[in-house]
Formats: C-alpha cells, sequence, structure tokens
C-alpha cells in the first residue's frame, strides 16, 4: 500500500505511523525524521534543515523533494510506503505526482488526521521522546510509567528542539496556511479520506486500521 498521512503539527502523524508500519511492514518516511536525523550528524542537508526548522519555517521545496525522490526510488519502497508529512506544499504534491509517475507507482490514500487546532499546543509541548527508540509520549495523554524513562527500551525521554511555544506557535500558523490547498489538492483527486484524530490513541488506530483493511 502506497500511503500519505497528513496532519498539522502534533495531530498524531507519528503516533500512528509507528502503528501502521508495526501492522503492514511497509517503510514509514517522515522528512521531519530525515531532517532531525541530517541534524545529528551535521551533514549539510541538517545544516540548511535546521535553519527553517528552528523558527517552524518549512524547508525550501527543492531540497525536500529531492530527498523524497531519492527515498522512494530504494528497493524497500516496492512493497509500499508510508509517507509522513511530506507533501505539505502543493508544488510538493505535483512533484510527488511525478515521482510516482516515474517509478511506475500510484498512490492508495492521502489520509488527513484531523484535529481542532486549538488542542494542538498542549499536544506539541507535553511531548517527549525517547532517545534510544524514537518512541513518542506525552505527559498527559501518553505518559511513561517512570518520569523521563522509555516503557518500552529504558532509554531517556528529550523534548524536541520545535516543541517550545513559540516555535509551535509558528508551525502551527504556517502548516495552517499551506494545509487548506493541499487538501483540495487531494479531494479533487479523489484519495483524500479523512479520520478522527480527537479520539484516544487505540481508537485512532482502530480507523485507520479499518480503512486500510479495504485495500487488502
Ligand atoms: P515534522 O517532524 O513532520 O513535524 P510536524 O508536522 O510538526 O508534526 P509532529 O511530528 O510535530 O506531530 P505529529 O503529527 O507526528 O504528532 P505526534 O504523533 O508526535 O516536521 C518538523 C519540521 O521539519 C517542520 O516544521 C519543517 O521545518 C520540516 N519539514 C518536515 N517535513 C517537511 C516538508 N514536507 N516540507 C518542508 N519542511 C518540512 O503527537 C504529538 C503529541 O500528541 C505526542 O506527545 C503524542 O503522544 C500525543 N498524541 C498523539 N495522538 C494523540 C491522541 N489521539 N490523543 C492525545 N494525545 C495524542
Ligand atoms: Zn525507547
Amino acid at each position: 500500500m502506497n500511503l500519505v498521512l497528513m496532519g498539522l503539527p502534533g495531530a498524531g502523524k507519528g503516533t500512528q505511523a509507528e502503528k501502521i508500519v508495526e501492522k503492514y511492514d511497509i517503510p514509514h518516511i517522515s522528512t521531519g525524521d530525515m531532517f532531525r536525523a541530517a541534524m545529528k550528524d551535521e551533514t549539510e542537508l541538517g545544516l540548511k534543515a535546521k535553519s527553517f526548522m528552528d523558527k517552524g519555517e518549512l524547508v525550501p521545496d527543492e531540497v525536500t523533494i529531492g530527498i523524497v525522490r531519492e527515498r522512494l526510488s530504494k528497493d524497500d519502497c516496492e512493497k509500499g510506503f508510508l509517507l509522513d508529512g511530506f507533501p505539505r506544499t502543493v508544488p510538493q504534491a505535483e512533484a510527488l505526482e511525478n515521482i510516482l509517475s516515474d517509478l511506475n507507482k500510484k498512490l492508495d490514500f492521502c489520509i488527513n488526521v484531523q484535529v481542532d487546532k486549538e488542542i494542538l499546543m498542549e499536544r506539541l509541548t507535553g511531548r517527549r521522546i525517547c532517545k534510544s527508540c524514537g518512541a513518542t509520549y506525552h505527559l498527559v495523554f501518553n505518559p511513561p510509567s517512570k518520569p523521563d524513562t522509555c516503557d518500552r527500551c529504558g532509554g531517556e525521554l528529550y523534548q524536541r528542539a520545535d516543541d517550545n511555544e513559540a516555535t509551535v506557535k509558528n508551525r502551527l500558523e504556517v502548516n495552517i496556511k499551506q494545509s487548506k490547498p493541499l487538501l483540495d489538492f487531494y479531494e479533487s483527486k479523489g484519495y483524500l479520506r479523512n479520520i478522527n484524530g480527537q479520539q484516544d490513541i487505540n481508537k485512532v488506530f482502530v480507523d485507520l486500521d479499518a480503512l486500510l483493511s479495504t485495500l487488502k
């Protein structure tokens, strides 16, 4: 299955992506994770991305499109893929159409996880992530059993650099502006499916899973 997972920052894309790729065994392609890995390794791409991510701005389309084209061309995407956080602009969506057509693939669904913008600030500022395995927690909505410690691997939990209030505010503004034309784009192509992201984490996955089982 070839999927795009969309939603505003904090909608639960990463949380649900983890569950989808585990069940359906397809690669999870998150442009945000790719940029953060490049930043950690201090590569040229990482340095370029950092200047935008620190401010909550989008990384320029030409940079982002290039890394997605390269990633989708890898062999493991033959069995399908889950794009998380890409596309985020109409030019990125158009570029994705071209990339997939070059690779003789087509999308099944563009899934939009819908959450009212009012609750996203709390979700993002309360998020904590495991340094070792990348598992995502929330101080209130999905707390670890022991403070600052990952239940899954015992690793230390940290807060993402762009999860402070000022940067979150800008991320939300930037993404809200981009989202309507992008949703219209996928609606007009018939790929768009909306999922209520304002339910319990496991219930959101039940709905997603019901949708994905229609592809089998
Ligand atoms: P990226 O890493 O993609 O971040 P984002 O879109 O801002 O989304 P998040 O990862 O913050 O949220 P999420 O929806 O995954 O939520 P999560 O599941 O963690 O992008 C970061 C930056 O990289 C961008 O700002 C940009 O600079 C750059 N970038 C990336 N892609 C780009 C692109 N295509 N073009 C240009 N630039 C790009 O959940 C959030 C919290 O809520 C967690 O604590 C979780 O436990 C909790 N939670 C999740 N679901 C629920 C629920 N149902 N109920 C209660 N709590 C919940
Ligand atoms: Zn962990």
